[in-house]
Formats: C-alpha cells, structure tokens, sequence
C-alpha cells in the first residue's frame, strides 16, 4: 500500500506536466493520476511518466477516495467549479493563478476550505522564485532607499489565451510581486490594452498600479512581442536594482545610481537647482538559484501536513483577482485610475 500525500492532477496542456513532473520529484507524494478533457493531451503524456493512469473525466478523480489533494491546471474559467467540488469532496486544493474570475465566489470557496479544516494555496509561483525571495531582502535592508517606483516587462510571440487577457494571465504574476516587494495591495488600478489578434481580449496591456506611500508600479504585459523579457526594474532613492528572471547566472543586478541635488550649488529656485548624477558601481549579487514550482509544490505539501503557513492562500489569491479585476474595470474606462476599495 502507498504510503504519503497522494494527489490527482486535472489538466494536461502546456503547464500540467511540469506540475506532474515537479511532484514527483518530491518523496513523500504519489502523482500518478491526472485528468483531461483532451485525449491526445493525455497520450502524450503516457509516454513521458511512467505508470501514469490518466481520465478524461475531472470528477472521477475529484470524487475518488484515493485522494488527499487536487492540483487545478486547466485555463481560468473552469478554475472554480473544479476548486469548488475538490473541496466539497473533502480535497486540499492547489490552484494554478489566478484563482478564479470572481473575487465573491472566490472568498466563498476560502470560506468551505476554512470550514472544512482544507488548504486552498494559489500557483503564485513568483514568491517562490529564490531571487524574487533575494530582491526583498535587499529592498527590506534598505541598501536601495526608499522606494519610488518599479516597472515590470513581460513579453514573449504567444502563448496566446482565448479565455482571459494578458494583464489576468502575465500580470498576475507582477502584481503578486508587487504586492510582495511593497508590502502592500494596490489602492488604484488604471489599465489600457491593444487588442489584435482577437477583437475581444487584450494580447497587450499597460497596467499602472497606485500603492501605498505614492508609489507607483507599472506591467507591461504582451503576447504580440518578438522578445521573451521577464524584468522588474526597481527604483530607490539610493540605488536601482534590476531582476531578469532570464539572466540564470545573475537574475539581479544593483546599479548604485540616482540623482539628487548638488549640495555645493545653493539656489532658491528649484528650476535653477543644479542635479548630481551619481553613477557608481554595478554589483551582481550572488545567492543559490532555485526551481521556483518545486519549492512551491514542497510548501504546499508543508501546508497540507501543517507544518508551514500558507504564503499563497487562496485568501491572498482573493486579493489578486480584485486588483485583476479592477484592471478590467479601467480597461472599460479607457484606462482610468479606478479605486480598489483598500
Ligand atoms: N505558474 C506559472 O508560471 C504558469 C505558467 C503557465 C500556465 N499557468 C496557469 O496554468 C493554468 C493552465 O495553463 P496552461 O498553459 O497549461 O493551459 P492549456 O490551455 O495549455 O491547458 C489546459 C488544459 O486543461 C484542459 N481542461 C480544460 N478544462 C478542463 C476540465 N474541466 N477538466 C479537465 N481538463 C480540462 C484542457 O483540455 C487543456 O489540456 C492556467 O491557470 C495558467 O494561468 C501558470
């Protein structure tokens, strides 16, 4: 008899099989089952997991007693009603970001797994990312400044979407780091979009998002770009730092660069001030890398074991889709900064 965690898997296009791939590097987890509504998903699969049974129906692993945990891989829109009978049939719940499109049902669905004593944690993978974890520390030990604000690139030729738009699938991830940089959730949200390829969803968004203290962050998130970029620049009053979440050697970069004024010159006028540009060193901080999923597939099994506090629950995950959707509400407005409520 198996001993462990055992989970079923629902869902195998392009991000399921990682999911697969990464729990079963992880000792105490049996995963070898998976469910998808496509056939041929689920043959290509067979060949590369060994001892894989795979479903072409959601429920007959939901429903099966077999299981401890359900991980959600499939595109947004199914993402509530498979949480939703996961957690009604006794599961712990991992769903892929974002959470779902509707922040009320979302909470209700915390609500069932707070009642029922089960984890709901949401795949924002990114604050699991060992460099996004190292990027923190240096922002939090003040070696930056005060932060004035931080601009984020997403981009890459597809993959294209066709149930929900670049700032829910790309900038789901920049706000979760935002979020988690700053400390803080957004007070306003403005969001323009382009949309060329389908006339009904943005494959293109800027999303500029008010904080706290009057900082400002900003994604740019596409789907129609020659170059596959993942970098957040951040602007302090002392330093800069950037993170290339390509650059696998060095993802983080200080620049000890800024501008104040030039303390020699005195004048009364600010447009007469004289301005100092400092550009001193550029430093590459060095600091182990890691597998982002992996650590955050083991957390969650820590999560499910008790043994750790959820750093990405679905009450966060909540959180996530209300700025999401406030994006949506200002891509209506023609990018108007509209209030998030907070
Ligand atoms: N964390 C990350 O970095 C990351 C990266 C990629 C995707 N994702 C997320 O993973 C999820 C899936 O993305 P993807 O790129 O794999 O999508 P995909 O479209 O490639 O695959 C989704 C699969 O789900 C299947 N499916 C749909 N409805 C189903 C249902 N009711 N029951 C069973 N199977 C069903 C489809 O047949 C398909 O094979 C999305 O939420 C996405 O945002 C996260």
């Amino acid at each position: 008899m198996n001993k462990g965690i055992d989970i079923g898997i629902i869902g195998a296009g392009r991000w399921g099989p990682n999911v697969i791939g990464a729990l079963r590097r992880l000792p105490e987890v049996n995963a070898n089952c998976i469910a998808d509504i496509n056939q041929s998903s689920l043959d290509q699969l067979e060949n590369r997991f060994n001892g894989l049974r795979t479903f072409t129906v959601a429920d007959d692993l939901i429903k099966s007693p077999e299981f401890d945990a359900i991980m959600v891989c499939t595109p947004v829109t199914s993402h509530l009603d498979l949480v939703e009978q996961a957690l009604l049939h006794g599961k712990h719940v991992f769903v892929e970001k974002p959470f779902g499109q509707d922040p009320e049902k979302c909470t209700e669905l915390c609500e069932i797994a707070e009642t029922k004593k089960l984890a709901i944690m949401v795949g924002h993978v990114f604050l699991f990312n060992s460099s996004i974890l190292e990027l923190k520390k240096i922002i939090d030990s003040g070696e930056l400044g005060e932060i004035q604000h931080l601009e984020a690139h997403r981009t890459n030729l597809g993959p294209v979407r066709k149930d929900v738009n670049a700032v829910w699938d790309l900038t789901s991830h920049d706000v979760s780091v935002f979020d988690f940089l700053l400390d803080s959730l957004p007070e306003s949200v403005s969001c323009l979009g382009s949309r060329r390829l389908d006339p009904n969803i943005e494959d293109t968004s800027y999303t500029t998002f008010r904080y706290p203290g009057s900082i400002i962050a900003h994604a740019h998130a596409s789907w129609l770009n020659p170059r596959k970029v993942r970098q957040i620049t951040v602007i302090g009053s002392k330093k800069m730092a950037l993170w290339d979440d390509l650059n696998l050697e060095h993802p983080i970069t200080i620049f000890d660069s800024s501008i104040g004024l030039e303390q020699a010159y005195y004048s009364d006028s600010f447009a007469s001030h004289r301005l100092s540009y400092n550009r001193g060193d550029v430093t590459l901080p060095s600091f182990p890398t890691n597998e982002p999923l992996f650590e955050e597939l083991k957390h969650f099994i820590e999560v499910i074991e008790g043994n750790e506090i959820n750093r990405s629950s679905g009450r966060y995950g909540v959180e996530v889709v209300r700025t999401l959707q406030v994006a949506d509400k200002s891509l209506e407005a023609e990018g108007a900064f509209i209030n998030t409520g907070r």
